[in-house]
C-alpha cells in the first residue's frame, strides 16, 4: 500500500490517558468486587497497550486472553465483515469476561465479538473501548466502559495502527493529511 504522507497532531495525552484508565479501573473493580477470576479478553492488535495499562490497575485476580479479529479492505476504513482469525485459548462459560477494545467505530466488530462470546454461556459479559467515534455507528453497539468520546478522525498510537504503524506512540493521535 502506498501511504499518503500525513502528520499526526497530538489528541490525547499519555498523562491523560493513565488518568482516564485509572478512573475506568475503580468502576471496573467496582463491578467485579466479587469475582473468582475475571477474564480479560483484549482485541488485538489495537488494544494491547491498553489491557496492559487497564490489567495493572485492576487490583484483582486475572486472567488474560486474546482474540484476534480481522478487518478487510482499505487501511481507513473498518471492515463490515468480521472474521475471527484467533479465538480465545480458554472457555468462558459461567466466567465473568471483560473485553477489551480500541476503538468502537462503526460497531460491527464489538457487536460480533460480544454476540459470539455471549453465545458460550459466560457468568457476566461486560465490554470497556478506549475510544468510541459514535458519529460513525451503523449498529447499535455501545460499550459499557467508555475511556473518551472523540469526533469522527482517523487516531492512531497507544497501540492503534495506520497500515501497521504509529503503534507505539504514547498518546492518540490524528492523521492529518499534507
Ligand atoms: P468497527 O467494527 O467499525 O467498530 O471498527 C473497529 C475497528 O476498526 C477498531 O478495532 C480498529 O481496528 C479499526 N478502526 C476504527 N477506527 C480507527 C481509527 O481511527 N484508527 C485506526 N483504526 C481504526
Amino acid at each position: 500500500m502506498t501511504e499518503r504522507p500525513y502528520v499526526i497532531d497530538e489528541m490525547i495525552s499519555a498523562k491523560a490517558i493513565a488518568a482516564r484508565i485509572e478512573q475506568l479501573a475503580q468502576e471496573i473493580r467496582r463491578e467485579f468486587a466479587d469475582t473468582d477470576k475475571l477474564v480479560v479478553v483484549g482485541l488485538l492488535r489495537g488494544s494491547f497497550v491498553f489491557i496492559a495499562d487497564l490489567v495493572r490497575e485492576l487490583d484483582l485476580p486475572v486472567e488474560v486472553d486474546f482474540m484476534e479479529v480481522s478487518s478487510y479492505g482499505n487501511a481507513m476504513e473498518s471492515s463490515r465483515e468480521v472474521r475471527i482469525m484467533k479465538d480465545l485459548r480458554g472457555e468462558i462459560a459461567g466466567r465473568d469476561v471483560l473485553v477489551v477494545e480500541d476503538i468502537v467505530d462503526t460497531g460491527h466488530t464489538l457487536h460480533h465479538v460480544m454476540g459470539l462470546l455471549r453465545s458460550r454461556d459466560p457468568a457476566r459479559l461486560r465490554c470497556i473501548a478506549l475510544l468510541d467515534k459514535p458519529s460513525r455507528r451503523e449498529v447499535s453497539m455501545k460499550a459499557d466502559w467508555t475511556g473518551f468520546e472523540i469526533p469522527d478522525e482517523f487516531v492512531v498510537g497507544y497501540g492503534i495502527d495506520y497500515a501497521q504503524r504509529n503503534r507505539n506512540l504514547p498518546f492518540i493521535g490524528s492523521v492529518r493529511f499534507t
